[in-house]
């Protein structure tokens, strides 16, 4: 039952990839043009709570990343609550094909298990390694809508390089990069969320069932899992675990950037068309809008992310103090020009604004307010961009400016 209904949920996943968004009829008051923005004030990076202007690097790490990431967890994605009992984590490489890819690669099946007195939970992560590299390789990882558990990673007998699900494996091993995908749904569940199954009862206080309102939702367990994910790769002699890129597309995208601000071992961030939670600003409300958000994904957030309901200016932060949270490493956001649900232009003011953390820090970044034209790709800065013809999906051209700007950032 429970593989029918992942198949089921991966199947929907895939064909709401490939479709483009059609609006609902609950929809219709959803504003999309720019001359109907609210005027907003984005909160100011560069001066703390009290008042304090941040002038350095020191100070923007000690003093006002430590507190904007805070506001981040208690009132955005949720913080992880410290378990009651620590926590067992065990690895077991379940499989491994060295053969992958007609022997261009190896493939490894890997068991991540969690284990207190509470209870068990396990994840299933797929790591993919170049045979023919040197020492250990850069990868990517990504959180992933499709199952690590089925055959969507397994390679296409009829499209050379690529995984079932489309996937370009073939582009990352000729170009030194080893690839790792993490599934969502082994630690809690997409959106049907009952709290009860998977990961969280491990860490619930007595008499707790359900998790208090900054306590992590569905977007901060999914990013939890990839910083595990990492844990594996620390012992595993194929992948250099200090050159980990994290990325996600769409709600993964958003669980990518959280991962990468939490994480500091993530050496590079890559949101793709995260919209809404993810680099798109809260207060333009163009496309998406928190109120949407909530109103369908309860949980994906934390419950204390429902008062700004429609009161998003009273929030101390917006989505670029999330990209400058991964300053100084780099962050590249990929957009599409139709796929407007994100907003776009959202998503570049993010990476433009989160560029006054990266130049405090000795870094470069976007200097420029206006975003680029679309297929114009900024690579040569450690916040890159680009945006796309076309709708919510990662097509080739994208895969292939993630690598491009991972070159830059993850090769010697
Ligand atoms: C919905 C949701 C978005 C999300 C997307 C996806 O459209 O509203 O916030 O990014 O699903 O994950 O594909």
């Amino acid at each position: 039952m429970k593989t029918f209904l992942i198949l089921l949920v991966s199947l929907c996943f895939v064909s709401h990839i490939a479709v483009a968004r059609e609006p609902k009829e609950s929809d219709k008051d959803v504003n999309y043009d720019e001359a109907r923005l609210p005027a907003y004030d984005l909160p100011p990076l560069l001066l703390t709570s009290e008042g304090q202007k941040i002038d350095s690097a020191e100070a923007w790490m000690n003093t006002r990343r430590p507190q904007i990431m805070s506001l981040f967890g208690n009132l955005i994605y949720g913080t992880v609550p410290t378990p009651e009992s620590p926590i067992q984590v065990s690895f077991e490489v379940l499989k491994t094909d060295p053969n992958f890819l007609q022997g261009q690669g190896t493939r490894k099946d890997v068991a991540v298990r969690f284990e207190n007195d509470k209870g068990k939970a396990e994840m299933r992560i797929l790591v993919f390694s170049p045979n023919n590299a040197q020492g250990p390789v850069p990868a990517f990882m990504k959180h992933s809508f499709n199952s690590t558990h089925g055959q969507d990673f397994d390679a296409d007998p009829d499209k050379p390089g690529k995984f079932r699900n489309g996937w370009p494996i073939g582009e990352f091993f000729q170009r030194g990069y080893g690839f790792i995908a993490v599934y969502q749904q082994d630690l809690v569940d997409h959106n049907e969320v009952s709290f009860l199954d998977d990961i969280h009862p491990l860490f619930y206080r007595q008499g707790q069932s359900f998790p208090k309102a900054w306590e992590w939702g569905v977007l901060s367990t999914v990013a939890w899992g990839g910083s595990r994910a990492l844990d594996y790769l620390e012992t595993d002699n194929q992948i250099d675990a200090q050159r980990v890129a994290i990325m996600g597309h769409s709600k993964m995208g958003k669980a990518a950037l959280w991962t990468a601000a939490q994480d500091q071992r993530f050496a590079l961030a890559v949101s793709a068309q995260s919209g809404c939670a993810g680099a798109a600003l809260w207060r333009r409300k163009s496309g998406e809008t928190l109120e949407k958000m909530v109103t369908r994904f309860p949980y994906w957030l934390c419950r204390n992310a429902w008062k700004f309901v429609n009161n998003e200016d009273d929030l101390p932060v917006d989505q670029h103090m999330l990209l400058a949270c991964i300053a100084p490493r780099p962050v590249y956001v990929h957009s599409s020009v139709d796929d407007t649900w994100a907003d776009p232009r959202g998503e570049y003011l993010s990476a433009f604004h989160a560029s006054e953390v990266y130049r405090l820090l000795g870094k470069t970044g976007l200097s420029s307010e206006q975003s680029p034209p679309v297929g114009q790709p900024i690579l040569d800065s450690h916040v890159g961009y680009h945006i796309r013809e076309g709708g919510h999906s990662i097509e080739p051209y994208d895969w292939l400016r993630y690598l491009d700007f991972a070159d830059r950032h993850l090769k010697p």
